[in-house]
């Protein structure tokens, strides 16, 4: 077992009068603190000319905006909430941080910031003897290729060691995503089929029906590849790929998630199929001569004994028909025709219906009742939704405050896959134009040997 970072006794977070802080941050701690998980000083750091009274405000519009305002959660979080308005650059703003953290001996600092402030507030932290027994949690994109994956990590361990350091991919934080993984290793009938022997093909589809929501300046900068596949798309395929861990142990279900994304060949240009939607580039913040993707398919191999030879497809993409989050692992076909099909019957396969709907349907072939020996596609199917699911941004940052670091992405993880798209970035394929509401650029079709496919986000 390795040993854990200290449990947190101050939350400290950098961007507090920012969207994410707004979106995400807010809700997640009232929901916290409903659930009797947070009791400790909430100190926002921000430049923005606020007072305290005003971050108050801003945290009771969040709450009204995302899920509502539990009144005593909210007196409570109003009581822990402290506010300092600063430069990241003025060693003064840190002097006040130290001061303000009293006697909290392990803060946690979260950087819900844009990373090219991190290496100013990081240096911040260690010279006001804030960084002491603290941890830090960084948000993805972790870099925007692999050099800068590496500098950023470079920044953040000079402070802190790697078992402090908590990044948050937020789909590692979803209940269904965490279900697959319980899934795979809590049955004895999956792990025996799971391989090259039963296993033709694997696609997994995350597609958004809406656009670049008000987010053209940040994504002229990211595109689906960095936005979504290096990290989100990668560490599912990881979850649904690896071994199972050698140990109870959170260190040894990241080794093998490690080790999965350091099997993965990195792409070549004919592996990949970039599109942009019509219509891109009249976003705010977007360039009239922009060729960044908002879609992206991509034909994985994994070079290991269990996956060789097997497609992983992957594809991600705004303004597509439906917004769903799917898994489909297709079977190979049974060796002999026993029963006269008109037809040749689809293959088995089990499906991992992860958003909208969530559920776990096993597909086979059944005989249709009469006389005839003819058959019907059934699926067996586990359906899963609980009204009390916890988001991902609440479980995150409780484990986070723990120092479970089992559900964040690990630095040689991070930098494996960084290694898998590095070959594909910016231009170095063709961008084709697809028209809002396809499922993406025709091109991408001949990425299958078979065809995409369609999750329709029910169960
Ligand atoms: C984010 C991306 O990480 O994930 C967004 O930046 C994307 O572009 C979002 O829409 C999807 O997450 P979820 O949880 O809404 O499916």
């Amino acid at each position: 077992m390795t040993s854990r970072a200290a449990r947190s006794d101050a939350l400290v977070f950098f961007g507090a009068t920012g969207d994410l802080a707004y979106k995400q941050i807010f809700p997640a701690l009232q929901s916290m603190i409903r659930h009797g998980h947070l009791d400790m000083p909430v100190i926002g750091m921000a430049k923005s000319g606020w007072g305290l009274d005003d971050l108050r405000k801003r945290a009771h519009d969040s709450l009204t905006g995302h899920g509502g305002v539990d009144k005593d959660a909210f007196e409570k979080l109003s009581e822990l909430l402290r506010y300092i308005d600063g430069d990241y650059a003025d060693p003064a703003t840190f002097d006040q941080l130290r001061t303000e953290l009293g006697d909290a001996a392990h803060p946690v600092h979260y950087l819900a910031i844009p990373p090219s402030l991190f290496a100013a507030v990081v240096e911040q932290l260690a010279r006001s003897g804030s960084a002491d027994g603290a941890k830090v949690i960084v948000e993805k994109p972790f870099g925007r290729d692999l050099a800068s994956a590496l500098e950023l990590n470079r920044t953040l361990s000079e402070v802190f060691p790697e078992r402090s350091i908590f990044r948050i991919d937020h789909y590692l934080g979803k209940e269904p995503v965490e279900n697959l993984l319980y899934f795979r290793f809590a049955n004895s009938f999956l792990e025996p089929i799971w391989n090259r022997e039963h296993i033709r093909r694997v696609q997994i589809t995350m597609a958004e029906s809406f656009g670049v929501a008000g987010r053209g300046r940040f994504y002229e900068e990211a595109g689906a590849i960095r936005d979504v596949i290096q990290n989100h798309m990668l560490q599912l395929l990881a979850i649904l790929t690896m071994d199972p861990p050698a140990e109870h142990d959170p260190e040894a279900l990241r080794d093998e998630k490690s080790r999965i994304l350091k099997s993965l060949s990195p792409l070549r240009p004919n592996q990949i199929v970039r599109g942009q939607f019509r219509g891109y580039r009249d976003e705010d913040g977007v360039a009239k001569d922009s060729t960044v993707e908002t879609f992206a398919a991509v034909r994985l191999h994994i070079d290991s004994w269990r996956w060789s030879g097997v497609p992983f497809l992957i594809r991600a993409g705004k303004r597509l028909p439906t917004t769903a989050t799917e898994v489909l692992v297709e079977l190979r076909r049974p060796p002999q025709i026993v029963f006269d099909e008109p037809k040749p019957q689809e293959p088995n396969s089990v499906r991992f219906a992860l958003s909208p709907d969530v559920a776990i349907a096993l597909r086979a072939r059944a005989k249709v009742p009469g006389e005839e020996l003819k058959g019907e596609d059934v699926e067996l199917l586990a359906r899963h939704h609980h009204p009390d699911e916890m988001p991902p941004y609440e479980r995150l940052l409780g484990d986070a405050i723990r120092g479970d670091p089992t559900f964040f992405a690990r630095e040689d993880g991070v930098q494996a896959a960084w290694k898998v798209v590095d070959p594909i970035l910016d231009d170095a394929t063709p961008v084709h134009v697809y028209e809002p509401g396809t499922w993406g650029p025709p091109e991408a079709d001949a990425l299958t040997d078979g065809s995409w496919h369609e999750p329709t986000g029910a169960a």
